[in-house]
């Protein structure tokens, strides 16, 4: 282990369920370990035998088209088997339970689940009580591990170095695991965190994580370097937080009028799916200032890193 902990591929936990207490120098490797896996995806043959005979389910009990699909291509490109598994068409819908389906799909003995489901705390509940490796696709409102690694690869891409990076998220943080997972990646590698929106929409204790707090969006724009602008979960929140979306709209959405103001624009960053109209303008997303399709490209490097690192950590590049 000590000589595996010298080449710096190896991961501390066997599973993936956050990245809070992640150290940087760890986040980093995952990085390095995606960055080298990125080539695969533009070869004429787009596949490597890394992962044959390690069978992997992904387990999606929420909606999802980025996440979902693309850790199936990373399964794919790694020559991994797989399974897919969602919640309508399965014995969920006749009541069988969440421990019950995971085990029954362990019997079938596969090495690694990739798990999204509405409830924080599920991917940790799995882990706890299943031998396979367990993933975190996204867990309510609690982390989105793999989209803060593809955002981070992303910003790291786009501006050499991570330290120092001025980062504003912007719009529903209260709701929101991709934040909670940027914010502790973010600092982890040393940039500086703003976050931005309604007061109501803002935990009070959000700054117990260190980071900057704003309600006024033209502050944000003018100090981030790049600003990561979030979808308003509205599947998560109850009524009253807001007047109406044309309002927030006004108020917090990134528009290119918004951006001409500033002496330079910033680089965008959507964890998507967008809501166009409503937190950021049509024109904005399909500008040039927008790194939106980047991240989606880094995310299956980022799964295949990823999916490496936990099932086959000898082998990782
Ligand atoms: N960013 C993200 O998690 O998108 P999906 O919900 O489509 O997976």
């Amino acid at each position: 282990m000590a000589s595996e902990k010298k080449k710096g591929r190896i991961l501390s936990s066997r599973h993936l369920l956050g990245l809070e207490g992640m150290a940087g120098e760890e986040i980093a490797n995952i990085l390095d370990t995606a960055d080298a896996l990125k080539e695969i995806l533009d070869r004429p043959i787009k596949k490597v035998p890394t992962l044959r005979g390690v069978t992997v389910v992904n387990l999606f009990f929420e909606a999802s088209t980025r996440t979902r699909l693309s850790f199936e291509l990373a399964e794919k490109r790694l020559s991994a088997d797989l399974m897919n598994f969602s919640t309508s068409g399965s014995s969920v819908v006749k009541g069988e339970t969440l421990l019950d389906t995971a085990r029954n799909i362990e019997a079938m003995r596969i090495d690694v689940v990739v798990v999204r489901h509405q409830c924080p705390g599920v991917p940790g509940f799995l882990a706890d009580r299943l031998s396979s490796v367990v993933v975190n696709a996204g867990d309510g409102a609690h982390e989105h591990p793999t989209q803060a690694l593809l955002d981070l690869l992303t910003l790291r891409q786009k501006f050499g170095d991570i330290k120092g990076l001025k980062v504003a998220i912007i719009g529903d943080i209260a709701h929101s695991r991709v934040v909670k997972s940027n914010i502790y990646g973010l600092k982890a590698l040393g940039a500086e965190v703003m976050v931005c929106g309604p007061p109501t929409l803002i935990p009070r204790d959000v700054e117990s994580l260190q980071v900057k707090v704003t309600h006024n969006v033209d502050k944000a724009l003018e100090w981030a370097d790049t600003i990561n602008v979030l979808r308003l979960q509205l599947e998560r929140q109850k009524s009253g937080f807001l007047p109406s979306l044309r309002e927030y709209y006004w108020t917090f959405g990134i528009t290119m009028e918004r951006l001409s103001r500033l002496r330079e624009a910033p680089v965008i960053l959507h964890p998507g799916p967008m809501n166009r109209g409503v937190e950021i303008e049509s024109a904005v997303a399909d500008s040039d200032y927008a790194v939106i399709l980047d991240q989606v490209t880094n995310g299956v490097a980022v799964r295949m890193a990823v999916l490496v690192l936990l099932s086959a950590p000898e082998i990782a590049v």
